[in-house]
């Protein structure tokens, strides 16, 4: 059976850990494992823009020995006169991998049903499970062990990336706290999820709407943008919605005195975060833009073994 990765929790928590770890082996060692020689070639499909996961996944495809092609869907048939079903049909005969970024995280699911390929989400309204493994990898070379560790989302706390850290920090046995305004939380289905996980791995899951509560004594620290892609014309409302949440120095002093800051990035200084902390000692963002690169390439490798 193909596996695909479209959630945190299409991995195990041990197969979450075998991913991390050789994420680590192939920064070592970039050119160590080459599933796609041939040259083999993966389709990218960005319905949104990107600039990280474009160059992570093209680069990481090239590392791995294969040709990226990279589709984007406004000069394509996808979603406009082909449904998604044929398009994966069309792709499978000739491509080793489909990684796409959509809207509505169904178009993966019926994607992934059509196609004996792996299937990778690169971000949906839902997830954003690839962002998840590189903060994690993040996390791990800069704290050590993630089990026990204690992670704080501050901001949206019903977009993807708050989903994503849910799941996939239960996943790895972190004591996960996700704070919002109200109106913001996470959806109740999503959270039972998360804390069924952490009851597996020896986590926990709490959802505040008091951003200090949430940070406090906290080991990393992340947020993300409070608009986004899709959500354009909710701006100046979110904005209003959000005020207290950004994650400035006399928040960020709240968490642990050695803790690290994280962003998936792009960055809205002075909204969800202040130029100080994002700019500041405490960030580790370049290491987790670079990780993208690594964490991906891990789970493609993974993913191949399993094609
Ligand atoms: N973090 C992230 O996914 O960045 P891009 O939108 O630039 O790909
Ligand atoms: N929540 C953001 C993440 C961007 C990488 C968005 O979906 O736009």
């Amino acid at each position: 059976m193909t596996r695909h990765f479209l959630q945190d929790d299409d991995l195990s928590p041990a197969e979450q850990a075998e991913v991390l770890d050789l994420a680590i082996e192939l920064k070592a060692k970039p050119y160590a494992a080459r599933p796609f020689e041939g040259p083999k070639t993966v389709a990218l499909i960005f319905d949104k823009t990107s600039t990280r996961t474009r160059v992570s996944f093209a680069v990481g495809v090239a590392d791995l020995g294969g040709v990226p092609l990279i589709i984007d869907s406004q000069t394509s048939q996808l979603g406009k006169k082909e449904s998604v079903a044929d398009t994966a049909r069309v792709l499978e005969r000739q491509v080793a991998a489909i990684v796409w970024r959509t809207y509505a995280h169904a178009g993966l699911e019926e994607m992934a049903a059509n196609t004996t390929v792996p299937v990778i989400n690169s971000l949906s309204d839902d997830y954003h499970p690839c962002q998840i493994l590189a903060d994690l990898l993040t996390i791990k070379e800069h704290k050590g062990a993630l089990a026990g560790k204690t992670f704080a989302y501050l901001g949206d706390a019903s977009n993807n990336m708050a989903n994503s850290y849910l799941i996939g920090c239960a996943t790895a046995g972190m004591h996960v706290r996700i704070a919002g305004p109200a109106g913001y939380q996470p959806a109740a289905g999503v959270v039972a999820r998360a804390t069924a996980i952490a009851a597996e791995t020896g986590g926990s899951v709490e959802v505040f709407t008091d951003p200090k509560l949430a940070i406090a004594g906290a080991d990393a620290v992340a947020t993300d943008t409070w608009v986004s892609m899709g959500q354009e014309a909710e701006s100046a409302q979110r904005i209003a919605d959000f005020a207290g949440y950004t994650i400035d120095a006399d928040l960020m002093a709240l968490a642990a005195a050695d803790a690290i800051f994280l962003h998936c990035l792009p960055a809205y200084r002075g909204f969800e975060v202040s130029a100080e902390v994002i700019d500041g000692p405490q960030s580790v963002i370049w290491d987790e833009a670079e990780n993208r690169l690594h964490a991906q390439k891990a789970l493609m490798v993974w993913l191949a073994e399993r094609a």
